[in-house]
């Protein structure tokens, strides 16, 4: 499988502040890969790092290819970025944007109106095309941004929580053509920290805190790897003291939850067969049995305060 971006013991410090701190993976062609993180985790700084704004302080990157400080040029070529922060010209149109990065980017002039043409329309955006983008929303900026990314044509694309501040709408069309411009076999690079749009859009998450990175896997193996995580919910008719399931090889805990027991197992299966036997035997109802899944955000919360209860 060949690899669109190759990161190597990358590491970058601010004065005090480690931002990222020799992290390594590797992403491959056609995927799309999320960073997922808490403010301040480091992911602005690495994207910033991939895409040729800054230089490390120590590690290596490859993007399409390229070495990102041995051939900086080639790798920018390649690559569309969605920045944190709008680098839109407010005083130039949305077609004069259009024009001006693809001429940074050296688009042949014809490709180049054909590229903005389409991108234009396609992001419903040809009608304000000749307006200043001072007067436009947060949500037309942030498509004009992605078809600025995208108007070279690159093999990789970086987006740096794009979706942050848009509406559910607007959201919903971003993380559409996203995945649309990912079927045509290009790579995304996506950094957010809404874990349901990493579940969502992303082929595999790498978890970012304090510049390292806790996990990277499939969001279904990130969730399975917490199956300690998943609890039943069941209520009988009479209370029931918790204290009574404590035998049960395959209860890890078993606490009260207002009326219900909250019962933690990484087997609910064999749970829910020994709760209607105990039931049975107790001569007790079971009023109601839920089987609760960790979501993505329990799962980042446990990697997360695992490697910092891990340090301590
Ligand atoms: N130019 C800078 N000068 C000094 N410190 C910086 C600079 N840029 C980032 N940092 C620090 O580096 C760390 C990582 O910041 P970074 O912007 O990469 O995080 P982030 O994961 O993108 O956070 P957010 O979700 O808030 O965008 C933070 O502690 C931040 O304060
Ligand atoms: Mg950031």
């Amino acid at each position: 499988m060949e690899t669109a971006i190759t990161v190597r013991d990358l590491t970058k410090h601010y004065e005090d502040v480690t931002a990222v701190d020799h992290i390594s993976f590797e992403v491959k062609k056609g995927e799309i890969f999320g960073f997922l993180g808490p403010n301040g985790a480091g992911k602005t700084t690495t994207i910033r790092i991939l895409t040729g704004l800054i230089r490390p302080d120590e590690g290596e990157a490859f993007v399409a290819g390229f070495d990102v400080l041995r051939n900086p040029i080639e790798a920018k070529q390649r690559i569309g970025v969605v920045p944190e922060v709008s680098n839109a010209y407010i005083d130039l149109s949305a077609w004069e944007n259009l024009v001006l990065i693809g001429r940074l980017y050296g688009v042949p002039t014809q490709k180049l109106r054909e590229n903005a043409m389409n991108l234009l329309k396609e992001f419903g955006l040809y009608e304000v095309k000749d307006k200043l983008v001072r007067a436009f929303s947060k949500g037309m900026k942030q498509r004009l941004l992605l078809c600025t990314a995208l108007v070279n044509d690159p093999e990789v694309l970086f987006l740096d929580e794009p979706t942050s501040g848009l509406d559910v709408e607007s959201a919903r069309l971003l993380r559409e053509k996203v995945n649309q411009y990912n079927r045509d076999g290009k790579t995304v690079f996506l950094s957010t920290h809404n874990m349901e749009e990493a579940n969502q859009l992303c082929h595999r998450i790498a978890i970012i805190n304090h510049g390292r990175i806790a996990a990277i896997d499939p969001p279904e193996n990130l969730r399975a790897q917490s199956m300690e995580l998943q609890y039943i919910e069941v209520a009988f008719n009479k209370p029931i003291n918790p204290q009574e399931f404590s035998q049960n090889p395959n209860i890890i805990k078993a606490v009260s939850a207002g009326n219900k027991v909250r019962i933690y197992t990484a087997n609910p299966s064999a749970v829910i067969e020994f709760l209607v036997d105990f039931a049975k035997k107790k001569r007790l109802q079971i009023l109601s049995l839920n089987t609760m899944m960790p979501s993505l955000e329990d799962v980042f919360l446990k990697l997360i305060r695992g490697k910092e209860a891990a340090k301590q």
